[in-house]
Formats: structure tokens, sequence, C-alpha cells
């Protein structure tokens, strides 16, 4: 990848340890629920010739989702909730296309400010040899992975076909992730659960649910000041690497700038349902357990107010003037 592509960000951050499937370390760090990039799964080695001519040979007629923005970031949103909230501005466009009409919003790519982020759940609308490939995948050690750590199921396999440039800005996921980089490489900026109050996310019933109101490239420090106070942990990703973005864990991803390749990123992610609750729960809560507190304190009140609008003003109510940090003693 060229380097100069990589953004400068006002936060210092540290380097997500790259270890063998062989190292125990390995298996502590995702036992913990820490980051982690292994680098020797052959966990979607049959991918390796994924191309893009190869993708259109075998891809099969079916449709893709592909979105379209015109700054280089796709902020995610959901498309039901967006309808329904009328001051809302979609941050990117959905378009439901073949795979050769994504290859002509490629190449109108390059004259035209706007970009393209192909993003479909694998099915089994793709064509045989995909097929054939997704089988040969290592489910043997993603199996392995699933049962020692607890994990429910595998709920989807993401394919990602992006361009270099592209930014999926800072979320999080309520899944645990072995994000699978096939092709090109990937800065990953990740940020640990306990950082919650320094990134903002939008309401739980807003489009943009999970996602952070901060911009990692322009911080407003006057509506955002405890953002001065995040400390990330990152890496790029290169073919044949898997990070594991634990669940909850906020996470920005940007296509690097690569000399030579074509200029398009290729990923795969394998998305599973966290472990289930354990038996007894123990205190201080994880900051995982915090969050979640968190999204279900919101919901209910949503519900219970038949306007998400007003959440935030019961939650003023019962907050200011009478919860301090002392309040209880
Ligand atoms: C993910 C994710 C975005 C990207 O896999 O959870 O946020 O651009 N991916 O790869
Ligand atoms: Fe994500």
């Amino acid at each position: 990848f060229d380097s100069n592509s990589i953004n400068k960000y006002p936060f210092p951050s540290e380097q997500i340890p790259r270890l063998s499937v062989a190292d125990p370390e390995t298996y502590r760090l995702i036992k913990e629920s820490k980051p982690v990039i292994i680098t020797d799964t052959n966990l979607v080695g049959s991918a390796a010739k994924w191309d893009l001519n190869y993708l259109h040979e075998n891809l099969g007629k079916g449709l893709f989702y592909v979105y379209t923005s015109n700054t280089n970031k796709f902020k995610y949103y959901n498309s039901n909730r967006a309808e329904q909230c009328k001051s809302f501005v979609n941050p990117t466009e959905r378009h439901h296309v073949t795979f050769p009409q994504f290859l002509q919003m490629l190449k109108r790519c390059s004259c035209t400010d706007e970009k393209v982020y192909l993003q479909q759940i694998l099915n089994d609308t793709v064509g045989t040899n995909i097929v054939d490939d997704f089988l040969q995948f290592n489910w043997d050690w993603v199996n392995k992975c699933k049962a020692a750590f607890g994990w429910g199921q595998l709920s989807s396999n993401l394919l990602l076909i992006g361009l270099e440039g592209n930014i999926t800005p800072v979320h999080y996921d309520e899944q645990e992730n072995f994000f699978a980089q096939i092709s090109g490489y990937k800065r990953c900026i990740l940020f640990s659960p306990d950082q919650f109050d320094c990134l903002y996310p939008h309401p739980v019933a807003h489009p943009c649910d999970r996602q952070s109101q901060v911009d990692l490239s322009n911080p407003d420090y006057k509506r955002f000041p405890k953002f001065r106070n995040v400390r990330p942990t990152e890496a790029i990703v290169g073919p044949g690497d898997v990070l594991y973005i634990p669940m909850y864990w906020w996470h920005q991803i940007e296509s690097l700038l690569s000399r030579g390749l074509p200029p398009v990123t290729v990923s795969v992610n394998f998305w599973y349902k966290g472990s289930a609750l354990p038996d007894k729960i123990e205190y201080p809560l994880t900051p995982q357990q915090r969050v979640s507190v968190m999204r279900n304190v919101e919901k209910m009140l949503a519900a219970a107010l038949d306007d998400p609008d007003k959440v935030g003003g019961l939650l003023r109510s019962i907050v200011e003037g009478r919860y301090t940090d002392h309040a209880l003693s």
C-alpha cells in the first residue's frame, strides 16, 4: 500500500498484535474480547483468486447491494428508520444491481467524485465456483473457535468490495466478527467499549444507531469534548490476514491506496452472535454489558413514550440536579 494514503488523526494509537494461529496468546486475547490479527488461518485462502474478473465470471446473475457516496465516507443507516424520519438526509444511496452494472459504476468513479462500495451478504444466488470456494473456507478452524469461545450461530458473511479511499466511519456492531482480508489493504482503527463516553453515538432510535457522531478527521471538540481522550488500537490488514473485531468494539475501516494492484479492496467478514449470558452476572459489569444496558434503557423509553424525540428530555429530567457521582452517599 501507499503510505501517503494514510490519513493523519489527532490522537495517539497503539498497534493491534499480529500473531499466528499456533500461538496460544491469540486465543487468550480472543477469550478476553481483545482484538488480534491472525496471519496464517487460511480462513479464506480459496478466495485469494476473487479478483474482479473472476467474480464477474462466477458470481452469477443475482443482484448486489451497492452504495454510492458523494464523499469518501460510507456511513451506515437503517433505511426503514430513515424513511420515517423526515429531516434525515441519507448519507449514501443504496442500489440493487447486477455485477456487470457494479463494474460500470466502478469505471464511472474515475471521472466523477462519486465513490462506490459493494456490500452484499453472501447467499445462494452465487455461481457454483463461488459456492465451491466458500465450502473450502477453513470452516474447521472457525467452527472450533466458535465452540471454544461459546459464540452463537454464524449469522452472515458480508462480501465487501471497495474502492481505495473508501471509509466506513467509526461504529460498533452487536456481533463478534472475524474480518478476513482477501485483496488490497485496509486500515482498521479500533476503540474499546470502555471509550463509549468519548465516541458519542447517535440515539438508539436514530437511523444511524451504533454510529459515532464524531468525524475522526475533523472532530467537533465543542460538541464532543471527551473525544480528546480516545486511545485507539489500530493495524493494517492485507491479503490473508484475519482481524478479530470483538462485539461492541468501535471500528473505522479505511481502504488504502495500493500500488500496482487494481484499486479495489476485497474482504469477507464472519459475523457471529455473541455468547449467551452467564448463569450468574458478576459485578461490576463489563463495559460491553454496560453498553447493552444503556441500549435497552433507551429502547424501553422510546417505546414507552411512543416518541424517540422525547427520550433525551426525560433522561435529563431524571439526572439533572439529582444524580451526581455522589448522589447516594
Ligand atoms: C465490519 C465493517 C466495514 C468495511 O465488517 O463490521 O464495519 O469497510 N466493515 O470493511
Ligand atoms: Fe462494522
